[in-house]
């Protein structure tokens, strides 16, 4: 059998229940197209900051480099939000993302036709929505020099970061995205804020610059705020969006929101060479941790991605999608998604129920 080795990164909150549900649909779905994985767990996180002191230690970021992915559930939480900034849970999230490389982060938002109901949009703004978020991941403000905090000439406090994006960091993420818009409908919609921010007006001209490359698609430019609009608007008009690291961050939970529940959401992380990081695009969910109440179906469906964008092991990918569509046309809801006439199931009966539907396929097949 083929064999592979993902590094477990379960983290804090809803993480872990998310995470061993996905754990055990790759396994079987793996089992079913002849891959075997070598799980190995490490801690990330708040769960690192606890146990070791850091909140990535050494020995998780050379666990996940030397793996062939991996895949993360959530980090945060309450108890470690008044931390100083190199000891937050957030933090080691950073590190892991620029430490793995992983520049370029897809979000797809697709409005399942089995969840048309639980979008909070009208049946036919939200019916066949399909977009795909290229978010720049390892650049941008969350990452720019100088920041931090200080003093103004009036001796008042301040806290300030640096929006920045070097022609080069632009290139490639906007490769990528002219490489998956092509896949898919052949529309790329850039969003910056080229009306006031030099780094969007870099932006915009590096990617205008690639798009005679790649002139079978149509390439448009949108600012940050109009496009924060027309997604709630006429979300159908997007197919595939790119855009830097905290514009990415805020649509792409915008965009959850026509699908129903941001706990349907998975991304996949990649970079030049390396393993990709797969989680879903939600947080620890502190609200609900512990409570056997999270969707694990971002995660379950961040792990077809990891078999598909990872692994190149589209079969499997399928298997654990299709499970999915399955599992909804069964009508087990968790309470995020929940619609009349359905069934009302916590996070563990829902991963059981995949599985159930990862299972039947093997007779069909
Ligand atoms: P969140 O995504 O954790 O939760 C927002 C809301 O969505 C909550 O009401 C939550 O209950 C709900 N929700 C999220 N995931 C769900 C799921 N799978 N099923 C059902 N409901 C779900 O965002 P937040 O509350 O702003 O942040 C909480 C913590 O998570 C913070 O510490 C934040 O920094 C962290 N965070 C981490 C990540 C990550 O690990 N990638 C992402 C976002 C936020
Ligand atoms: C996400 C999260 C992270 C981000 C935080 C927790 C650092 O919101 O994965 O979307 O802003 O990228
Ligand atoms: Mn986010």
């Amino acid at each position: 059998p083929r064999s592979y080795s993902v590094t477990l990164l379960p983290g804090d909150g809803i993480g872990p229940e998310v995470v061993s549900i996905a754990k055990d649909v790759l396994s079987v779905a793996g089992s079913h197209e002849g891959i075997e994985f070598r799980f190995r767990e490490m801690p990330v996180g708040g769960a690192a900051i606890d146990s070791i002191g850091v909140p990535l230690p050494e020995e998780t970021l050379a666990a996940a480099k030397e793996s062939d992915a991996v895949l993360l559930g959530a980090i945060g939480g309450y108890k470690w939000d008044g931390n100083e900034k190199h000891l937050k849970p957030e933090t080691g999230l950073l590190q892991l993302r620029a430490g793995l490389g992983v520049f370029a982060n897809l979000r797809p938002a697709a409005v399942l036709p089995q969840l048309v109901d639980s979008s909070t949009l009208k049946k036919e703004v939200a019916e066949g929505v399909d977009i795909m978020v290229v978010r720049e991941l390892t650049g941008g403000i969350y990452f720019g020099k100088p920041r931090g905090f200080g003093t103004n000439d009036k001796g008042e406090d301040i806290g300030f970061n640096t929006e920045v994006y070097s022609a080069s960091e632009i290139d490639r993420i906007a490769r990528v995205a002219f490489e998956v818009a092509r896949k898919r409908r052949g529309k790329l919609c850039s969003v910056d804020k080229a009306n006031v921010l030099e780094a969007s007006m870099l932006w915009r001209k590096r990617v205008t610059m690639l798009a005679s490359k790649f002139s079978d698609v149509q390439l448009s430019h949108m600012y940050v705020d109009n496009a924060a609009m027309q997604l709630i608007r006429d979300p159908k008009q997007f197919d595939t969006i790119v855009t830097n690291n905290i514009f990415g961050d805020i649509l792409s939970d915008e965009a959850s929101m026509l699908t129903g529940s941001i706990g349907m959401l998975p991304s996949a992380s990649v970079g030049e060479s390396g393993p990709g990081l797969f989680e879903p695009i939600h947080g620890s969910a502190p609200d609900i941790a512990g409570q056997d109440k999270a969707n694990p179906l971002a995660t379950v469906l961040s792990a077809a991605m990891l078999l598909r964008y990872g692994l190149g092991e589209e079969n499997a990918a399928k298997r654990i999608e299709t499970a999915v569509m399955e599992t909804l046309n069964r009508g087990f809801r968790t309470g995020d998604i929940i619609s009349t006439g359905m069934t009302l199931v916590g996070c563990k009966r829902m991963g059981v129920e995949v599985l159930r539907s990862v299972d039947s396929q093997t007779a069909l097949t």
